[in-house]
Formats: structure tokens, sequence, C-alpha cells
């Protein structure tokens, strides 16, 4: 086995079972906090998902906000984070998707060092142990709970502010299949495909590592296929199993990104987002296959690996069971004409993909021609488009 150096960063605590929401405040790092503020969304909180956390913390719940955006808010992070600090806080809980998560991950770092989060921006900026924060997604896709990175938007300066730094990992990740029963089908088809893009780009990393790989294909195992979790999670929304290991699997190709990074997949699909609103699972969906298929030219043995892994019989294979899942279980689109893109958005598309960090850890090098290429072929231009 061919070795490279690597560094696998440490793991969040991981509690799992129906109903572990409402065990928050008795158990894990807020046990012994005092004074917790309690961080979502509007969504949530009107779905009523936060009832069981709050109960847990009781009285110690004493910053409760719902006003967390999609993608995130800096302005919002520092308002919260300076709320924060007059109450007192010593412990943090989001209950959310990843922006909630995201946005809370912002609040330690701002609490913790008395900076603006802008200012915060970048890697290992950080450097010093948040106050306890904990983690209760309520979809299964991001990986936020599981992961050393918050993705942040300035909505005034109109650009993303990423943080990379292991003092970012949450002390704890309460994975509770209740949670999730309830999401509607295009959030779980969007958000599982999130989670496989994230172990696929993990795998094929120029990051990647053995231990990574072990926890994307354990991902990749549960996911695909018509038997998996997420198409399971998809015909039958109540099924409290398979919402679980979708959670699980979305935990674990978490890590898996933590410690590889992502690649192409992401460029592309943070372009999408930016340029076009679209979804970011949806985003990610509609290039990943194309991607995959480019990214054989490097990455074929760390596929056929995860390939014969998961009992298929080759690289070409595992590609072709991600595009059935992708597309025919979760109802992806094909081109990018179906989610409105069309010629006169090409070329902000390349400058934004190419401006995207997370094509430098992708297997293959994707210069203008070729994202262009990429892109022109999803647009129906191009020989692999269908
Ligand atoms: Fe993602």
């Amino acid at each position: 086995m061919d070795l490279a150096p690597f560094l696998h960063p440490a793991a969040s605590a991981v509690v799992y079972g129906a109903g572990c929401a409402a065990r928050v405040g008795a158990q894990g790092p807020l046990k012994r906090a005092a004074r917790v503020a309690v961080i979502t969304d509007r969504g949530v909180r009107g779905a009523g998902l936060l009832e069981g956390a709050l109960a847990s913390l009781g009285e110690r719940a004493v910053l409760i906000d719902d006003g967390v955006v999609p993608d995130a808010d800096a302005r919002h992070v520092d308002a919260l984070a300076a709320r924060a600090r007059e109450l007192g806080v010593d412990g943090l809980l989001a209950v959310g998707g990843g922006s909630v998560m995201d946005t809370t991950k912002g609040v330690g770092a701002v609490l913790t060092k008395g900076r603006r989060l802008a200012e915060l921006e970048g890697m290992a900026t950080i450097r010093a142990p948040l106050p306890p924060l904990v983690c209760v997604p309520t979809t299964a896709g991001t990986g936020s709970e599981a992961t050393q990175f918050a993705v942040i938007k300035d909505h005034v300066e109109g650009k993303k502010c990423v943080l990379m730094d292991s003092a970012l990992l949450p002390g704890c990740a309460f994975l509770d299949p209740t949670l999730v029963v309830g999401l509607p089908r295009a959030v779980t088809a969007a958000t599982g495909v999130d989670a496989i893009t994230h172990a696929l780009e993990a795998v094929a990393s120029r990051l990647h590592n053995p231990i990574a790989t072990a926890l994307a294909t354990a991902a990749l195992r549960l996911l695909l296929g018509d038997a998996g979790a997420l198409a399971k999670s998809l015909a039958s929304p109540g099924d409290v199993e398979a919402r679980g290991a979708c959670l699980v699997a979305a935990n674990l190709a978490g890590q898996a990104i933590s410690s590889a990074m992502l690649g192409a997949c992401h460029a592309f699909g943070h372009a999408l987002g930016a340029k076009k609103g679209v979804p970011h699972g949806v985003a990610n969906g509609v290039v990943v296959v194309r991607v995959l298929q480019e990214n054989l030219a490097e990455a074929r043995p760390c596929y056929q690996q995860v390939a014969r892994a998961l009992g298929l019989s080759d690289a070409d294979a595992l590609v072709a069971a991600v595009e059935h899942t992708v597309h025919e279980v979760a109802g992806m689109p094909r081109t990018l004409g179906a989610l409105g893109v069309d010629d006169g958005d090409l070329e902000e598309l390349v400058r934004l993909t190419l401006d995207d960090a997370d094509l430098g850890t992708n297997p293959v090098l994707f210069d203008e021609a070729a994202v262009r290429g990429v892109l022109r072929s999803l647009l129906g231009e191009g020989p692999a488009s269908r």
C-alpha cells in the first residue's frame, strides 16, 4: 500500500437513538452548562423539533434564537455572540441543518476569540477551545455536526466566510431519527445526495487517507442502492430505522470530509448555489456523475477500492450505482437546463467554480477549459449530455 503522510482530526462524540434529543441537557457536554444558548431556525421551531431539547435544559436555556437564515449570516453570528456574552452563556446547542450548526460554531468562535466572525475567516484562526457545543441535526446530509468547518455567508459583502479549525468540531452530536421523519421528500432527497457526494469526494480527494476512506465507504454502504437507507426513507418517510441510517451515514461522510476535504462537485455546486440559488444537494446531484467520470482518469484505484468493499465489480459499477441512486432513486435532474441555467450563465459559473477552494483537492485538475466543458455538457451541448 502506497501510504502518504496524513492528518486525521479528532472525532466528535455521537449519541444515537429515537428520542435522544430529549437528553441533551442531561448527557454529554451540556450536562454541566448552566447557561445555554439554543440556536435554530423558524422551520425547526415551528415543527416542534425543539421541544425535547428545551424540556431537557429547562431554565438553563437562557437564550433561544430561531433567526438562522439559509447559508447562515455573519452579522447574525456576531449579534448572537454579543447577546450570549452579555448573558454569560457557557454552553451552545444547535438544533437544525447545516446553516444552524455552522451559525452555532461561528457563535462559539466569536465568543472565544472576542473578534468579529469576518476576522476569523481561514484556517486555524481559533486555536482555543470553544464553549461546550452540541449539535442535533434535523436533516441527514450536511454532516456539519462531525466536521471542523463552518461556512457562513456575509450577505452584505455577498461572499462566503469559511472557517476551518479543529476547535470547531462539536463536542457531541445527538442523532435522533424521530426529528427527521417529517422531512419533505425533496429535502430528504437533496440532503441524502449531499451526503453521498461528501463520501465520494473524500475517497478520491488529493488528501484521501485510509481512515477517511473507511468512514466514507461505510456511508456509501448505507446510502446507495434500491435497498439503501435513502431509498427506504424516500419510499417510507416514517421508517425510523432508515431515517436513522441516513443520519448515521451523513455523520460518517461528514467525518470523512473533515479529514480528506472535498472536490470538484462541491466547487460546481457552490457556484450553482451562488449564481442560481440551486439547493446545495441538488447542485451536487446534477454534477456528481459527470465529475466521477472525469475523475476516473486519476482516481480509478480509489473508486475501485470502494466498489470492491461494497460488493461491486469495479469503479465503473460504482459510478453506475451512484447514477442510479442520485437520478433514479433520489430524482435529481440530469441537466443544468432543468435548474433554470442557460448559456448566459455559463461564464460566471465558470469563474465562480474556478474560484472555489474545493477544486484544489479534486484528484483531476480542472482548468478553465475543463470546467467550461463540464458545464457545457450538462447544459446539453456536449457528448456527455443526456
Ligand atoms: Fe455538501
